[in-house]
């Protein structure tokens, strides 16, 4: 099996780290849009127009399956990316609100959802949580956390400031959805912000859940290949992930 990663930029990396801890993939090759990033501000159309763009750069590799581990994409341009790709085109998305759904089995749940600009006012996360009947469902922007994350800032004062001003009036849910791609890295900042009552769903755990629930995998890949592309600096990419992913 031959996966496309697609991100905006370096976030997906937590995508990709899930991916191997579970051995699923023979050969990973990433895309991060380094140049255009960020997405999470940009508007629907851009973020489709992007989208196909990045399905256009997989076809010159002969993919089984492309992931979107960008939640901006996911929300809006995964239909428009089914659309133009050969292979299946999997989102973060519908992955995340499925994980929420096995794990949370009170419909009455507290579930938060944080995110992008974009991803949150697509309420795609809203949408999809409530067609699984959950009634208690809260979607807040908080795109502070990626230029943080990008700093390599994962806790100190200056997140527990951010963490003030997006939460102060916000009770601890029961679910917390990282519903970008970056937030993965904030887990601990944000389980001892919430409490360890709260359960964090995971987009990159939540993507390998779909996959080993919708496809056949029958082989452990132990060293796939990998293989990192970027729209700018590619060799900035290539460094980050090799500390992010210790290859
Ligand atoms: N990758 C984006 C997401 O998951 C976060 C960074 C961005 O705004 O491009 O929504």
């Amino acid at each position: 099996m031959k996966v496309g990663v697609f991100d905006s930029g370096i976030g997906g990396l937590t995508v990709v780290k899930s991916l191997l801890e579970h051995q699923l993939f023979e050969e990973i090759i990433y895309f991060g849009d380094t140049a255009r990033v960020p997405y999470g501000s940009k508007d629907k159309s851009t973020i489709i127009r992007y989208g196909i763009e990045a399905v256009e750069f997989f076809k010159n590799f002969e993919l089984d399956m492309i992931i979107v581990a960008c939640n901006s994409v996911s929300a809006y341009a995964l239909k428009e990316m089914q659309e133009s790709a050969t292979c299946p085109v999997i989102g973060v998305v519908e992955a995340g609100v499925l994980a929420t759904a096995n794990a949370m089995s009170n419909k009455e749940s507290n579930i938060l959802v944080i995110g992008t600009n974009a991803t949150i006012h697509s309420q795609a996360y809203d949408l999809g949580l409530r067609a699984h009947n959950f009634t208690q469902v809260e979607a807040k922007a908080t795109p502070l956390f990626v230029p943080l994350v990008e700093e390599e800032i994962f806790d100190g004062t200056i997140l527990d400031a951010t963490l003030q001003h997006y939460f102060k009036d916000i009770t601890p849910p029961n679910a917390l959805i990282l519903g970008c791609t970056h937030f993965p890295l904030l887990k601990e900042s944000l389980s001892l912000y919430f409490g360890e009552d709260t359960k964090l769903i995971h987009s990159g755990d939540a993507i390998v859940e779909y996959l080993e629930n919708r496809f056949d995998f029958y082989k452990q890949y132990k060293k796939p290949t990998l293989k990192f592309f970027a729209s700018e600096n590619p060799e900035a990419l290539r460094q980050i992930a090799k500390k992010w992913l210790n290859v």
